[in-house]
């Protein structure tokens, strides 16, 4: 069965509260409309296309310019089945069924859909998906027939409204597509909240011979988003069901509720996660890897055997061979370390390579900024960078070389060979001893 879909996001969320679009709010670094998008990806949907208003167009647009789908303005929002109205008019592709999803409901599930697909192959022309309620609420409700179908969905405020007891409207519909058009066009607005409801079509579609029928999930599949307490539940549930999936395929985590995970964050087994650690997007963990506590790491990727933090700080473009130490305070940004590598206190890397069986003393710093372009830093393997160093960019620093501590380097340093790079110490005998006596008059004078 060949689908097209739609997704629906032209609505204000002005219950969010907050300037940023409900959509492009985040889940786990991920879009909440990006959910919708993947899971359409993920059924092989032969088109899919986006119903925004025009408040949110622009900047959706922008944020999802890399993905292969379309978009659909709807100027006035005039309810759900005016939505599907327009997106109908521009979907391209000839396809057996139509499938309408919403930009806030992130967690429905391919298998979900599936089953809506093959309860539709079962010969119904309209499949709803619904849901039991824990709580009273004032979803639509289902209004079922003999053998499953479904006969109506009657909405809140309308008439023969009950709250109790009945399944509830997720509002995701699979319709056929070759009458989706001719049974939407007649669904009208005269109801409470001069609306066009969508969930009229299946009373429509009734009328007209069609069978409708409807698939039941979970409750929280069904979850959706429309406050920041919404959001930060449904943030909630993906991060609950991470850990759990973490912690199944063999990733230790003491403290699981502490640790923030990306969509998706990447961990293989025999990894340990000590409390409180953030994993932004693009974090790639092999096996083996310690992450001990309050590390913020994003845009990294770590190889076996690695010990980090605790209090590391990995941005963007890490990348961390094998057994690497990296020690607490120490910030890396756009550089890669080599096997069995450390910088264990206190140091900047920056633009940079750094070779296998280095050493980054205590305090060294990457000089890569000078205040106006970004350069670039290579160090060699089996090097000893002495603490408190600034390697002033762009430099090269050759194998097996030493830097004595304190330097401040900014010429290339051959292989092997020993760079200082500080004022010549000077030992004036008998000056401490004078100096101490003098002030030691001064201090008792004052006393005096
Ligand atoms: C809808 C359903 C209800 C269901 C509930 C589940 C209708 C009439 N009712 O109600 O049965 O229980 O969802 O959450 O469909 N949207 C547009 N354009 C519009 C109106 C809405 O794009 O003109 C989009 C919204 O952005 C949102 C989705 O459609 O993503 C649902 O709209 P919403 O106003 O939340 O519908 P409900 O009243 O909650
Ligand atoms: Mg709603």
């Amino acid at each position: 069965m060949t689908v097209s879909t739609i997704i629906l996001a032209a609505g204000k969320g002005t219950r969010m509260k907050s300037p940023t679009s409900k959509i492009l709010h985040k889940i786990a670094g991920k879009y909440l409309l990006a959910f919708s998008v993947e899971l359409s990806k993920d059924i092989k949907s032969q088109e899919t296309i986006v119903v925004v208003g025009k408040e949110n167009e622009l900047v959706t647009r922008k944020a999802f310019s890399d993905h292969k789908i379309k978009f659909c303005v709807q100027n006035n929002q005039l309810g759900t089945g005016d939505a599907v109205k327009i997106a109908l008019k521009k979907l391209k592709i000839k396809t057996n069924y139509t499938l309408v999803l919403y930009g806030d409901t992130p967690f429905i599930t391919k298998t979900t859909i599936k089953r809506m697909i093959s309860r539709a192959e079962k010969g119904f022309e309209l499949v709803f998906l619904g849901f039991k309620s824990k709580v009273k609420n004032s979803y639509g409700k289902l209004k079922l027939g003999p053998k499953k179908t479904l006969i109506d969905i009657i909405e809140k405020n309308e008439p023969g409204y009950t709250s109790s007891g009945c399944l509830s409207n997720s509002g995701i519909l699979l319709v056929q597509s070759n009458i989706s058009t001719n049974l939407i066009e007649k669904i009208r607005n005269d109801n409470s909240k001069n609306e066009f409801y969508l969930t009229n079509i299946v009373k429509i579609a009734t009328e007209h011979g069609y069978s409708s029928t409807y698939v039941q999930c979970e409750e929280d599949e069904c979850l959706g988003v429309n406050s920041q307490i919404d959001l930060s539940l449904a943030e909630r549930k993906f991060q609950d069901d991470f850990r759990k999936k973490l912690l199944a395929s063999g990733v230790s985590m003491p403290s699981p509720e502490t640790c923030f995970f990306s969509y998706d964050t990447i961990i293989k087994n025999g990894c340990v996660v000590e409390p409180n650690v953030f994993f932004g997007t693009g974090v790639k963990i092999q096996s083996s890897s310690v992450i001990k506590s309050y590390s913020y790491i994003e845009g990294t990727h770590i190889g076996k055997n690695c010990q980090i933090g605790p209090f590391a700080r990995l941005r963007p473009g890490t990348k961390l061979l094998e057994s690497v130490k990296v020690g607490n305070f120490v910030e890396i940004k756009n550089a890669t370390l080599a096997n069995r590598t450390k910088a264990n206190h206190l140091s900047y890397i920056g633009d940079a390579k750094v070779g296998a069986n280095t050493n980054i003393g205590a305090g060294t710093i990457f000089c890569n900024y000078d205040g106006n372009r970004k350069h670039y830093t290579v160090v060699g393997e089996n090097v000893f960078v002495g603490s408190n160093t600034s390697l002033i960019a762009p430099l090269k620093i050759g194998d097996a070389s030493i830097v004595a501590a304190g330097s401040a380097i900014n010429i290339d340093v051959p292989s092997e060979s020993l760079a200082i790079a500080r004022p010549t110490q000077q030992n004036k005998i008998g000056l401490g001893k004078k100096i101490m006596l003098k002030l030691q008059k001064v201090a008792d004078k004052i006393k005096q």
